[in-house]
């Protein structure tokens, strides 16, 4: 079954306890945390404080996705703020391998995240070290974006390439996911989505955890 993991880029930041308590009570199975730093995105939202706050008060793993530059710097102090998966950009890092053997090496998962415009192909050499490929759907940096079609192929080829290598690898699926398209994501191989607008947009988020989390998978 898929897992299903929150984005809290789109919740109230006025309300995060709430939110937190929300999470737990619900069947989400991570909570997805986005720190971007202005540079390697164009956005800045928040940091190590309150990503240590929310791993504090959550029951779920805590998936976090670094959208910065220079991310090596930062690996130790997001392990000590509680992340359970710690996510990198390809496209940040100059010694790809190194950054995730030091993420694995502190217990924590190690996550890569490609850019809409990174071939699949760039892990072909690295892909039996890493635990999450996290696949953008959209240019990173936003959320309420909508998903960018050629994914779908993408997600296709990183599962064959899996599949080939034998690893144990799974594959996140980042932006513009809603209850509309997540069973045909699902359906070409995703193993995690993560959801931001369409959970904390809606009317009643546990309630849209619920529905994601229950597809009928397989189109
Ligand atoms: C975008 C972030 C996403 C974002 C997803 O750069 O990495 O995690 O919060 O939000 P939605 O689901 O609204 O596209
Ligand atoms: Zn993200």
């Amino acid at each position: 079954m898929a897992l299903i993991a929150p984005s809290l880029l789109s919740s109230d930041f006025l309300h995060l306890a709430d939110i937190c308590t929300m999470i737990n009570e619900s069947e989400a199975d991570w909570l997805h945390l986005d720190v971007m730093d202005g540079s390697f995105v164009p956005n800045i939202s928040f940091g190590i404080p309150i990503v240590k706050e929310i791993c504090k008060s959550t029951k779920k793993p805590c998936d976090v996705h670094l959208m910065i530059v220079q991310p090596d710097r930062y690996i130790d102090v997001f392990h000590q703020a509680g992340a359970n998966i710690l996510t990198v950009h390809l496209e940040a890092c100059t010694h790809l391998h190194r950054t995730v053997q030091h993420i694995k090496s502190l217990g924590m998962k190690a996550g890569v995240a490609i850019n809409p415009h990174t071939p699949i192909e760039m892990l072909a050499d690295i892909i039996t070290a890493i635990d999450v490929v996290c696949v953008m759907s959209v240019n990173p940096g936003f959320g309420g974006q909508q998903f960018i079609p050629q994914t779908l192929k993408k997600i296709e080829r990183l599962k064959k390439l899996i599949l080939l290598s034998s690893s144990k690898t799974i594959i996140e699926v980042d932006g513009g996911v809603s209850l509309e398209n997540a069973s045909t994501i699902l359906s070409v191989g995703a193993d995690v989505l993560v959801v931001g607008s369409a959970i904390f947009n809606s009317s009643d988020p546990k309630k849209s955890i619920h529905k994601l989390k229950n597809l009928v998978q397989y189109v």
